[in-house]
């Protein structure tokens, strides 16, 4: 797929029918609420507009009953510029590793029914996970944005995530086809010198086709300069949200940036009198979300635990929650500095969902336990096993021994271990009754029970129910 870049020197992705409503608001957004403004959405001259994947295939059919397929027809429909998703590598929309022929089949339909840009990632930033995904997302004429997780971990007041561990990575992805390198600060730990080094890095190293792409959060209220310090130094495109969405938990805003580059040499081309009603329609939606106590005021502010304690904000309510279910709140700070600890132990993953979930839980485990190790998780012994693919850094022997017990190590690729099961899944929805659309045991492939109850609501809605009504889950047959 050929995009047309004109003479703009820098490029903006919209988030704000995505991450923005996923960072802010549980991801509930309609599809209601994006029809009125897609035309003028796809006049601004955006690179691509992220309007699928993450966790809106999930949300369409546990809270909205959307067809998430449907969905990404009808803003097909109404978009020429290329729409975005965010894909994770081989877990797909879900939380498990699925077999290559389904993953081909879900970015092969994906494309086909409208998606233009894939972005893929993997939360260990092993390129094995990302290679049948890459393959399919050229294959089927994507364009394809694979992904640096951003990490960051100091050993003996040294950066070990240094920029050649970075480049090497980003080398690696373009020699496996890769059009963009997307470099994704998902915690929203990359501030502004060093992004603009790592920067400075990544585009003396990439071939002057290949496209850098920025991804943050605005969490720490650093994303802004983040942004100007890594535009400075020759990023291609940046990810912003229109502000009703815009900042704390979610992308910098779209506006200040705009206006911030225009007359510049790096001026985005984009005319911000024409953001103005999109903004305007956007403030309606923001004020449902708050209406319906789904946007939380919180969201919008600046926090700053990120950056004292070096764990995305997700990863420290969490670690909060577990330890007031244990009656041990006081011992948060123990938890802290045991997340280091066991991130150093495991091979220093970067802290992003599963990853994050699991190197969290095993340090609640080891301060309450009061022993290191003595309680493991299914999920820690699967990490430590090399279940999720290969750690950034070697992990450490000692503590697998104790981990692992007798369990076996894999060095695999781990989708290498799965059976074609595409054919399977669809003689279950088959027999299930479920059957309209190969779509539909994608759906099903991903999220078994959840696209079950929406199935279900589905041939209620034959039948005249409301949508409202549906949601409670109680369909007259
Ligand atoms: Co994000």
């Amino acid at each position: 797929m050929e995009l047309n870049f004109e003479n703009r020197k820098v490029m903006l992705t919209e988030t704000i029918l995505r991450d923005a409503h996923q960072s802010q608001a549980a991801t509930r957004m309609k599809i209601e609420e994006m029809l009125p403004v897609l035309e003028q959405l796809d006049d601004i001259g955006y690179y691509s507009i992220e309007a699928w994947g993450g966790a809106t295939f999930d949300s369409c059919l546990r809270f909205l009953n959307e067809d998430p397929w449907e969905r990404l027809r009808t803003l097909k429909a109404h978009l020429k510029t290329p729409i975005q998703m965010l894909l994770r590598g081989q877990n797909l929309l879900g939380y498990r590793h699925y077999a290559d022929d389904v993953v081909e089949k879900f970015v092969a339909k994906s494309i086909e029914n409208g998606v233009g840009v894939i972005r893929v990632f993997d939360a260990l930033n092993d390129p094995r996970n990302l290679e049948v995904s890459m393959q399919a997302i050229k294959k089927y004429g994507g364009v394809c944005e694979a992904t640096i997780c951003y990490t960051s971990a100091v050993v003996d007041g040294q950066e070990i995530f240094t920029d050649e561990y970075f480049v090497k990575l980003a080398k690696q992805l373009e020699e496996r086809g890769a059009d963009n390198i997307c470099l994704k600060d998902m915690a929203n730990l990359l501030l502004p010198f060093r992004a603009y080094t790592l920067v400075s890095a990544l585009k003396k190293a990439l071939k002057p086709t290949t496209k850098l792409h920025l991804h943050t959060h605005n969490t720490t209220g650093t994303g802004d300069m983040m942004y100007l310090m890594a535009i400075l130094a020759g990023v291609d495109i940046v990810d912003t949200a229109l502000s009703p969405l815009g900042n704390g938990t979610s992308q910098p805003a779209t506006e200040p940036l705009v206006a911030t580059l225009k007359g510049t040499p790096y001026d985005t081309g984009i005319d911000i009198n024409k953001l103005l009603p999109i903004v305007k329609h956007f403030k309606t939606v923001e004020k449902r979300l708050k209406d319906d106590k789904i946007l939380n005021e919180k969201s919008k502010g600046i926090d700053v635990n990120t950056l004292l304690y070096q764990v995305p904000g997700g990863m420290l309510s969490n670690l909060i929650n577990q330890l007031e279910k244990a009656g041990k709140a006081d011992k948060l700070m123990e938890c802290l500095a045991e997340v280091p600890n066991v991130r150093k132990d495991c091979g220093y993953p970067p802290l992003v969902t599963p990853s994050s979930q699991i190197v969290g839980t095993q340090a609640v485990m080891n301060v309450v336990m009061g022993q290191r190790y003595k309680m493991v998780t299914k999920e820690t012994k699967d990490l430590f096993a090399g279940k999720y693919g290969t750690l950034p850094m070697p992990i450490d022997a000692e503590i697998a021994k104790k981990v692992l017990g007798d369990a076996e190590r894999i060095t695999c690729r781990p989708a290498d271990l799965l059976k074609p099961e595409y054919e399977d899944i669809k003689k279950k929805v088959i027999e299930l009754g479920y059957y309209e659309k190969e779509e539909d045991v994608l759906s099903y492939a991903v999220f078994e029970q959840v696209a079950e109850n929406f199935f279900k609501w589905r041939e209620a809605q034959k039948k005249g129910v409301d949508r409202d009504l549906a949601k409670t889950g109680v369909y007259p047959v």
